[in-house]
């Protein structure tokens, strides 16, 4: 059967992008990001004894693509991938140096997991002074204006992180209001809930946030803790907190039944929608980072899976119904 003629794309690519991404959030300055995607797995032994969690399918695609993916959205083209010494070869093999997507990928190793806010003391070569987006590699975002938000996050001046409203807030690290709204307080796994505001994997940094995560001393578990350089702003009354409302998802995947929730969720809505959710070649043919050509070459290689003939779709223009 011939396919239908393709009508004109609803949210047409912006202009051909070159190879040199530029790194703006939105507001004019520059923004790089930071993918952390190390740890040691423990609670998905052993399925992540040969490979790290961050490589784990979440349903039809890579878990270190939905974080990519927010990035992107983000306007965040210049981004560093942080991996286990064992694991960072896999990332270069699966994401290489991001010009095919019209990005800047590179890669850094951090030798043990002594905590989050190292990626800013190991990083802080590639920051450079730049405002910083930090993602974990194994959270999950999706959900109504999230663009928005994210580029919003980017442009800020401060720092901005993000609340979720959770059933289970001691597994986290939380956000405590006072009583006219303001973060007073972040708090990381509290024995006691003492609020229902989980903060997400996702952190907003202005340009000094290597020297504020240097002054970070490691925790009574040892870690060097985000917590601290969150709190390190509050304290320079710089924090924003930006709340994630119930139209967006946040999922995690750091334990077997969260990890099958997560690909459940990704694949309800994949089905029902026609459109997936956290695809990076997608995002950057939406935002202008590429044009046609290059997601169809993107797209070639991978049609036996299905992916590619989602991206080949895109280029026919065959989801041209779908809203802006
Ligand atoms: O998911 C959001 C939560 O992430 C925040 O609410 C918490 O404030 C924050 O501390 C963090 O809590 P987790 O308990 O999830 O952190 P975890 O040690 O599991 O590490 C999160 C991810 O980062 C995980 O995929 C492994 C990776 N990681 C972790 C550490 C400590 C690294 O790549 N390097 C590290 O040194």
């Amino acid at each position: 059967m011939s396919p239908s003629p393709a009508p004109p794309a609803a949210v047409p690519p912006g202009p051909a992008a070159g190879p040199a991404p530029t790194t703006d959030g939105g507001g004019g300055q520059e923004c790089c990001g930071i993918i952390l995607a190390g740890g040691s797995g423990t609670r998905l032994w052993p399925v992540t004894t040969p490979v790290c969690k961050q490589l784990l399918p979440v349903y039809d695609k890579p878990m270190v693509y939905y974080p990519l993916s927010v990035l992107m959205l983000a306007g965040v083209r210049d981004v560093l991938v942080i991996s286990t010494p064992e694991d960072l070869g896999r990332f270069e093999r699966l994401l290489g140096d991001g010009s095919q997507l019209g990005c800047r990928f590179s890669y850094l190793a951090q030798p043990r997991p002594e905590g989050l806010a190292q990626a800013f003391t190991l990083g802080a070569r590639f920051i450079g002074g730049r405002r910083t987006a930090l993602v974990l590699g194994d959270n999950i975002f999706h959900g109504t204006a999230l663009r928005t938000r994210l580029r919003a996050a980017a442009a800020a001046d401060g720092a901005v992180i993000f609340a979720y409203h959770v059933a289970d807030p001691t597994r986290y690290g939380v956000v405590v209001f006072d009583p006219s709204g303001r973060p007073e307080r972040v708090v990381e796994k509290p024995a006691e809930p003492i609020s229902s505001f989980a903060v997400p994997g996702l952190y907003v940094f202005p340009g000094d946030v290597a020297d504020v995560a240097a002054g970070v001393r490691p925790s009574a578990r040892g870690e060097y803790e985000i917590t601290d350089v969150i709190n390190a702003y509050l304290e320079r009354g710089e924090l924003e907190v930006t709340i994630l409302d119930r139209g967006t998802a946040w999922l995690d995947t750091g334990t077997f039944t969260s990890l099958m929730q997560a690909a459940q969720y990704v694949q309800v809505v994949e089905e029902r929608q026609g459109l997936k959710v956290g695809c990076p070649e997608e995002v950057a043919w939406r935002e202008g980072y590429i044009d046609d050509a290059q997601l169809a070459a993107l797209a070639e290689p991978l049609r036996r899976s299905g992916y590619g003939e989602y991206l080949m779709g895109l280029v026919a223009g065959r989801r041209a119904w779908e809203a802006p």
